[in-house]
């Protein structure tokens, strides 16, 4: 049996629909039947029902974008900064192991030579280089309290995205901002994501820190003639001039904007769909929601 903590989110609902295809028996915590965000709490209650693996894909995300972050930074740092600690205080206990669902958004930019950061990398985008968002500085934050953790995976998720239209959809997202910043991001295909993340455990590779993004980078402008391509949006795509001008304009906190290196998962077994052909194939299969 698998715990899950954060099922009731957008993350979540990812795990939750791999488990049951799997048949895998799970149980969904949410804070108001049991609040596992206490680790007294949580040892008890991973004592009591002993799962073989626990899932955290609880965290604050600000909505509909990090800058909601800077409106509520202590829910933002205990959800990312102090959770993650709290978790680990409480499998250590219990002995269970476990997978935190951390972020590549505690990275800018790429390395010197334009390849990907990858996890001997230190995040360069955090409040210890004072240049970061509230919500960055804390998923960093909550990576550096699980150094040292035993039993754990550390799953970089980067900007998800699907076919299914949502506002948590990355392909949603810039169908729908009436302005786009041009950059360049390596993301991660939320199916493929909770599946390769959850591979990890099965084929029981190494405990430790992975980037689960597709293999690759796209900038803004690429995704957006893919849309074209696609016919799924007709709509006239309109770019900010520069960062300066998103900064003013539109936004409240410096956005992560990187490159990751994916080839540790790979070199476990791990592959995920190249990052083009995967933005393509979402929206070859673009859909609504089911009501
Ligand atoms: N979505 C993204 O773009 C993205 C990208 C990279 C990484 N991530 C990470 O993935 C994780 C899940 O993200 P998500 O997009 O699925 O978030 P979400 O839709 O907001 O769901 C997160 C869940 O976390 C639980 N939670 C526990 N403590 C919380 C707190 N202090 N504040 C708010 N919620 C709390 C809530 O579940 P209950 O109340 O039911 O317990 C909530 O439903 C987060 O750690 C996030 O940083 C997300």
């Amino acid at each position: 049996m698998i715990y899950l903590l954060g099922g009731s989110g957008y993350v979540g609902h990812a795990y939750q629909a791999l488990l049951t295809r799997k048949g895998i028996p799970f149980r969904n915590l949410r804070r108001a039947d049991i609040d596992y965000t206490i680790p007294e709490v949580l040892t008890t209650a991973l004592k009591a029902d002993r799962p073989e693996l626990l899932i955290n894909a609880a965290g604050y995300t600000g909505k509909p974008n990090v800058d909601a972050c800077e409106l509520h930074k202590t829910d933002c740092l205990f959800g990312n900064g102090v959770l993650p600690g709290r978790i680990a205080e409480a499998c250590t206990a219990a002995g269970v192991p476990w997978g935190h669902v951390s972020s590549g958004c505690i990275f800018t930019g790429s390395r010197a030579d334009g390849s990907g950061f990858t996890e001997s990398d230190a995040p360069n985008f955090t409040f210890r280089q004072n240049n970061c968002s509230f919500y960055s500085g804390t998923k960093a934050l909550g990576e550096e309290i699980l150094v040292g953790a035993p039993n754990v995976y550390v799953w970089r998720l980067r900007i998800p995205f699907n076919e299914v239209d949502s506002p948590r959809n990355y392909l949603t997202k810039l169908m729908r901002y009436s302005r786009l910043l041009e950059a360049a991001n390596s993301i991660s295909q939320l199916e493929e994501f909770v599946e390769a993340t959850f591979a990890c455990w099965e084929k029981r590779v190494p405990f430790g820190t992975y980037n689960v993004t597709n293999p690759g980078h796209v900038t803004t402008r690429q995704v957006v003639e893919l849309i074209k391509a696609s016919g799924v949006s007709k709509k006239e795509f309109s770019f900010f001039a520069s960062e300066d001008e998103f900064m003013h304009v539109a936004a409240k906190t410096p956005r992560s904007n990187c490159v990751m290196d994916s080839s540790k998962l790979a070199s476990v077994g791990i592959q995920l769909t190249p990052v083009e052909d995967a933005v393509a194939a979402a929206l070859r299969n673009w859909r609504q929601a089911a009501a």
